[in-house]
Order: structure tokens, then sequence, then C-alpha cells
């Protein structure tokens, strides 16, 4: 029951005192959000997980590529682990490093090597992304983004390359580009399995950022016809999304945003004010349970959770506490050292590159 397992985690969590910390992801569910030393975006979390060298074991409450970039940014003799290693994230998976090692060799090809001191091409990836994919970036003069700080790493990666190639999620690379200033023209999809990702030399050639084809199957339910809904009930309606949301979408709200800058827009706002939200549910419905003063509502009528993020399960924490309490470390996320480390640069870049 969740009163008994409340009192396994509570005790679980006494016992092992400050040599752990437990993350929670923002959209996490609140029976997981309350035991969390920390809560936040991506970008806040993988902080969290270098700035605490004196804790010895990490339970990540998120997901599968979260808790690895935790394991690469912590310390060797500290430990991460993942309640459910069935957490993953269906857009992470929609960029295998077979695919990508491919579409590298083929637009080398394509783009050859340059003759100045602007590389033709820098690999910039997503967070959500394997640590393989990472470690690419790293050793191919690339770096990781968050949707915090991708608009800074984009003019980072500018700053040493003609073309960028943004894995996985094209929304968040097609927002960040066109606020750039780009247009659709230099923003050619790339899709794996198809010859040159289904585009023609010139078209990679003309390119600034060539976007994977990949995406976000929650926030991608956001369309304009709800952002119109919104506006037509409430005529005080402030619109705020999750860059992985659709071009569209994003260039018909009031802002965008990672999680992290939705919550401060909210904690902003004042008794009365109306905010409409394209992101997970179990934030927006966390938001609105502590600012019963607002009118919090997500831009989906249909509920719609991220269903990985989901799988992290008090039964699950419970376990993995009491088994960190008998000396064991149950579903350990441990990151291949040599992947590590590249995988590593890339993050330090991003992380150096922060304004
Ligand atoms: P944030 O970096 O905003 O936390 O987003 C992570 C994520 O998975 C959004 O779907
Ligand atoms: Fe992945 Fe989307 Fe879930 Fe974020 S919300 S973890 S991008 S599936």
């Amino acid at each position: 029951s969740e009163s008994e397992l409340d009192a396994r985690i509570t005790a679980a969590k006494a016992t092992l005192g400050d040599r752990l910390k437990i993350l929670g992801h923002f959209y996490q569910r609140d029976e997981i959000v309350k035991y969390a030393d920390f809560v936040g975006d991506s970008f806040m979390l993988a902080q969290a997980a270098k700035d605490h060298p004196e804790a010895e074991a990490f339970v990540f409450c998120g997901v599968h590529f979260m808790a690895e970039t935790a394991d690469i940014l912590s310390q060797n003799h500290q430990s991460v682990i993942l309640p459910n290693l069935a957490a993953g994230c269906s857009m992470a998976d929609m960029a295998t490093i077979d695919q990508v090692e491919e579409a590298w060799e083929q637009l080398t090809t394509v783009l050859g090597t340059s003759d100045d001191d602007q590389a033709e091409l820098i690999p910039v990836t997503y967070m959500n992304s394997s640590a393989a994919i990472k470690a690419f970036c790293g050793r191919n003069g690339g770096i990781v983004c968050t949707s915090s700080n991708a608009a800074t790493v984009l003019e980072w990666a500018f700053e040493r390359g003609k073309r960028v190639i943004f894995f996985p999620d094209q929304h968040l690379g097609r927002n960040t580009a066109k606020a750039m200033g780009m247009t659709e023209e230099q923003m050619p999809l790339w899709r794996p399995y198809l010859p040159l990702g289904g585009n023609t030399q010139q078209q990679l050639i003309d390119a600034k950022v060539i976007l994977w084809n990949g995406f976000c199957s929650v926030h991608k339910r956001f369309t304009v016809a709800q952002i119109n809904k919104a506006r037509a009930d409430f005529d005080n309606v402030q619109v705020i999304v999750h860059p992985e949301c659709p071009a569209p979408v994003v260039e018909a709200a009031d802002g965008v945003g990672s999680t992290e800058y939705i919550r401060k827009a909210i904690e902003a706002g004042k008794p009365g004010d109306v905010f409409a939200v394209g992101t997970e549910i179990n934030l927006v419905n966390r938001l609105q349970a502590q600012h019963p003063e607002m009118t919090i509502f997500c831009l989906d009528p249909v509920v719609c959770p991220c269903s990985t993020m989901y799988r992290i399960h008090p039964a699950y924490l419970a376990w993995v506490l009491e088994a960190l309490v008998a000396g064991q470390i149950p579903n350990q996320i441990s990151v291949e050292p040599t992947v590590a480390a590249d995988a590593e640069v890339a993050l330090e870049r991003m992380l150096a590159a922060r304004p």
C-alpha cells in the first residue's frame, strides 16, 4: 500500500543519510518528487550530480540518458542508480550510434574537409541521446545542449564551423535555428535509412543546421488549434510551451523554454493569471496544485504523461533504497570508461559555453 511504501522509503532514506542523493526530474509523479533531494530540468540535474562529490550514490528518478549523464559527470567512486531500467526515452532511441556514424561518413564525403579554420560540420546532440552519441560529439569537435541552452550552444558551434548536424530532436533544433534567423531551406531533415538522409548534395552543402528526424511523442501532440481554443476560452491566457513542440506551436505561444523556464514563468505569475502549458502533465498538475490562486492547465485535453518517466514507481524506489541499505548496488548505470571520457568532453564544452 501507499503508506507502507512511504514508511519503507522514509526509513531507508534516513538510514542512508548524506551518503544518498535522490535526483528527480520535473516530470516525475508527485509520489516520487516528494522524496527527491533535488528536483529540476535535465541541465540542473546534470549539474547536481557533478556538484555533490560527497554522495556515495545517486538514485536518479528520471530516464536512462539522464542517469548516464549523471554517471559521466559524477566521480568514479559514486554510483548512479535508475530505479526502473525500462525508463528510457523514445526520442533518444530514435538516433542510434550506428546511424549517426553512417550519417557522418556520408556527410564528410559530400562536404569534404575544410581548408580554413572553420570546420565543415559540427555535431551537436541534445541531452536526450545515448552516452555513445555524446561521445561521438566529443570525439568530433562537437557539443551537447539541453532545452535551456540550445541557442548558446548553437552559437558556440557556429563560431567553429559552417554547419551543424543536430541529434535527435528535429523540433528543438528547428525552433532554436529559426529563432536565430535561419530559414527552413537551411534546415534539411536527415532521415536515417535513406541515402544522404533523403537530401540532394546541394541541399546539404547549402544547409546551416541538418536536423535529425527525431521527435518527442509527448510534445509533438500539442497543436495550434489547442492554443486557439485556450485563447478563445480565456482572454488573459499566457501560453508557454517546451521547445520540443512543433514550430507552429512554438510560434503561436507567448513563451518557450525548458521545464525550469516554464516553472519560473509560472512562479512569476500573480493571482488570477491563466497559463496554458505545452509540456508533460505531471509538471503542469503539480504547478496548478502549488498555485491554486492561478489557473494552470495542460494544452492537451487528453492527459499526456511521458510513459517512460512514469515507470519510476515508488515500489521501485523502495526496492533500490533497501538494496543500498543492504550494501548492494541495484540497477547501476555505468557508462563504459572510454565512452564516458569522450562524452564528458562534449558535456564539459556545454557547461563552459553557458552564458
Ligand atoms: P528539460 O531539459 O526541459 O528538463 O527537458 C527534458 C525532457 O525530456 C523534455 O521532454
Ligand atoms: Fe523523452 Fe519526451 Fe519523455 Fe522527455 S517527455 S523523456 S523527450 S519521451
